[in-house]
């Protein structure tokens, strides 16, 4: 009997990716095990983030009126705590990590000693994008997996504190109209699509490819009269469209979740960027180095983009706090050049 399945029609479930990654010699189990359990988790994330206002989890967390806060100073959600905790539940028990570090906990969170740890650290922004939860706006996951340094097994914040060219794994969900995970162990930018009848991820673009040039840029415009000179001139020259120096005409959008802008900037390029404002200065910036930045980055470059910090590569960044912000610039290769170019010229006026 012949069968009605053929290379080209059988999918590539996320586990088959990982397993013929392990075979290649780019993971080891503990790797795939990792990001295997991270993902479980997601889908379980994103089955509370799918039922709404039916599961009861829309609104602050905390009392009425009194909404708990994080490190951050910033409300939080009861999505952004119930996220908090599947992933912590999930990773605890697994024997692969030395720690964890998530934006909604001050502090690193110790394996707990009843469970084996093995030596990776995972880092992650549980719901990014949280502001949109209540109005039904796509939210995300986004996470960072780094090595424990030698010897270390049950990790403190500074075994965290290690530049973002580090990482060997990077990603994030998006819980839109599908939920879709974005991968990438250091061998190009892979996104996944959740099917929901099955429970299982599945490959849908293997090397995800941003295009060099773009003519799409994402920033929060409101904060304009707040921004750097180097950030004005760049944003006045893009606005000036056809007729401006940049002699094309530009679009913009801005969803206000990082995930879902950066997620079509890996599918269709443009430039995100979240400057040094001055309401975010004393901070050094609005979006978060370890779990927010980094992870992105590593994501943009396997796709072929560039990221900075205007005046850095942001992958070389040393982080000096777990919970460290960062000015960010990322997408578009020849885009994130011109802008980071804006930067230099006017340091190299004023020095
Ligand atoms: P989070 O919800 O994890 O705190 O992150 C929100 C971030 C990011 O997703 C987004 O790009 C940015 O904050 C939105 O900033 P504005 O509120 O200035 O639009
Ligand atoms: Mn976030
Ligand atoms: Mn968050």
């Amino acid at each position: 009997m012949s069968s009605v399945l053929s290379p080209s029609n059988t999918s590539i479930s996320l586990t088959r990716y990982l397993i013929e990654e392990q075979r290649a010699g780019r993971i080891n189990p503990d790797l795939r095990l990792l990001i295997e359990v991270v993902a479980r988790a997601c889908k379980t994330i994103s089955i509370a983030v799918g039922k709404g206002a039916l599961g009861g989890v829309l609104g602050d967390a905390g009392t009425p009126g009194a909404a708990s806060m994080n490190i951050q100073g910033e409300a939080q959600k009861k999505l952004d705590v119930l996220s908090n905790e599947i992933l912590l539940e999930a990773n605890a028990w697994g024997g692969h990590l030395a720690g964890l570090a998530s934006e909604e906990m001050d502090t690193s969170h110790p394996i707990p000693d009843v469970y084996p740890r093995g030596n990776y650290l995972l880092l992650f922004d549980p719901l990014d994008g949280s502001s949109n939860i209540d109005v039904n706006i796509s939210v995300g996951t986004i996470f960072s997996v780094l090595r424990a340094p030698e010897g270390v097994t049950q990790a403190q914040d500074q075994d965290f504190l290690q530049p973002g060219t580090e990482q060997v794994c990077a990603g994030y969900t998006t819980y839109g109209p599908s939920t879709m995970l974005v991968l990438t162990i250091g061998n190009g930018t892979h996104a996944f699509t959740l099917d929901r009848e099955v429970g299982s991820f599945v490959l849908t673009t293997r090397g995800m490819q941003i295009p060099d040039d773009t003519k799409e840029f994402a920033v929060n415009m409101s904060n304009q009269r707040h921004w750097q000179p180097p950030m004005q001139a760049y944003v006045t020259d893009l606005l000036a469209g056809k007729e401006g120096p940049r002699g094309k005409d530009f679009n913009m959008r801005w969803v206000a979740s990082m995930v879902a802008d950066v997620h079509r900037i890996l599918t269709r390029g443009g430039i995100f960027s979240y400057p040094l404002d001055a309401k975010c200065a004393a901070q050094g910036g609005k979006l978060r180095l370890m779990y927010e930045a980094n992870p992105m980055s590593f994501l943009v470059e396997q796709a072929g983009g560039a990221a900075s910090t205007g005046r850095q590569r942001l992958l070389e960044v040393q982080p000096t706090g777990l919970h460290m912000r960062v000015p960010v610039f990322l997408g578009s290769k020849a885009e994130v050049e011109t802008a980071v170019r804006y930067h230099h010229e006017f340091d190299a006026e004023q020095a």
